[in-house]
C-alpha cells in the first residue's frame, strides 16, 4: 500500500513507520510526507530516507478550507491508499476529513476518550491519574473523536514530569502505530458504520 504522512514536527513516529517499511515483509511504503511547518524535522528525516517530501504552510492561505484543499491536492499528487496523521497540529475541516473517510488514522496522546485536545501528559498528571497511554483512531469529524483501533497504557509514577511522562508515552507510540498502519495496509483493518472492525469484528 501506498502511504502518506503528514506531520507538523520532529517527525519521531514517521520515523518508526519509515523503520517498519524498511522490513521487507511489510506490506506498504511511505511514498510522501507532507509537512504544513517549513522547518519540521520530519522532513529532514524524509529527506534521509529518499522519500518525497514536501512543506505546504498554512500560512499562505485565507481560510483552512482553502488550505485544504490545496491539502487534498498535495496528497492525492503521491495516490495513497492511507493518510497517517503523525503529529500534524491542524484541525482538519469536515471535506478533508470525508475525502479520506476509512484511510484516514491519526496517533493521540491519551487513553481516548479521556483528554481530548492539548497538553494531555500535564492534565492526567494533574488529575492524579495512575495511568496514561496513547491511541491509535480513524478519523472523523469529530476532534480526537473516531473509533479508537489500539491503545497503549504506561504508568504514571509519583513526581513524574509531563516530559518523563510524554517520554514513556512515546516509546509506545512507536510500537503501536506502525502495526496498525500495517493492518491498514494488509486490509485486515476497515472503518465501518464509524467503528473500527478488524478481521471482521467490531473492536
Ligand atoms: C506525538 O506525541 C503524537 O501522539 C501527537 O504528536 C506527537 C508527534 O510526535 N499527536 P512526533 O513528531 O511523531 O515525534
Amino acid at each position: 500500500s501506498r502511504i502518506v504522512v503528514l506531520i507538523s514536527g520532529s517527525g519521531t513516529n514517521l520515523q518508526a513507520i519509515i523503520d517498519a517499511c524498511n522490513s521487507a515483509e511489510y506490506p506498504g511504503e511511505v511514498v510522501g510526507v507532507i509537512s504544513n511547518k517549513v522547518d519540521a524535522y520530519g522532513l529532514t528525516r524524509a529527506e534521509q530516507a529518499n522519500i518525497a517530501h514536501q512543506a505546504l504552510s498554512h500560512k499562505s492561505f485565507d481560510s483552512r478550507e482553502d488550505y485544504d484543499l490545496a491539502l487534498i491536492d498535495a496528497i492525492d499528487t503521491y495516490q495513497p491508499d492511507i493518510v497517517v496523521l503523525a503529529g500534524f497540529m491542524r484541525i482538519l475541516t469536515p471535506a478533508f476529513v470525508q475525502h479520506y473517510l476509512g484511510r484516514l488514522v491519526n496517533i493521540h496522546p491519551s487513553l481516548l476518550p479521556k483528554y481530548q485536545g492539548l497538553n494531555t501528559h500535564q492534565r492526567a498528571i494533574d488529575a492524579g491519574d495512575e495511568e496514561h497511554g496513547v491511541s491509535v483512531h480513524f478519523v472523523t469529524e469529530e476532534l480526537d473523536g473516531g473509533p479508537v483501533i489500539l491503545q497503549a497504557k504506561v504508568p504514571i509514577f509519583k513526581n513524574d514530569s509531563a516530559d518523563e511522562l510524554a517520554a514513556r508515552v512515546h516509546e509506545q507510540e512507536h510500537k503501536i502505530y506502525p502495526l496498525v498502519v500495517k493492518w491498514l495496509c494488509e486490509g485486515r483493518l476497515t472503518m465501518q458504520h464509524e467503528q473500527a472492525v478488524m478481521d471482521g469484528n467490531t473492536l
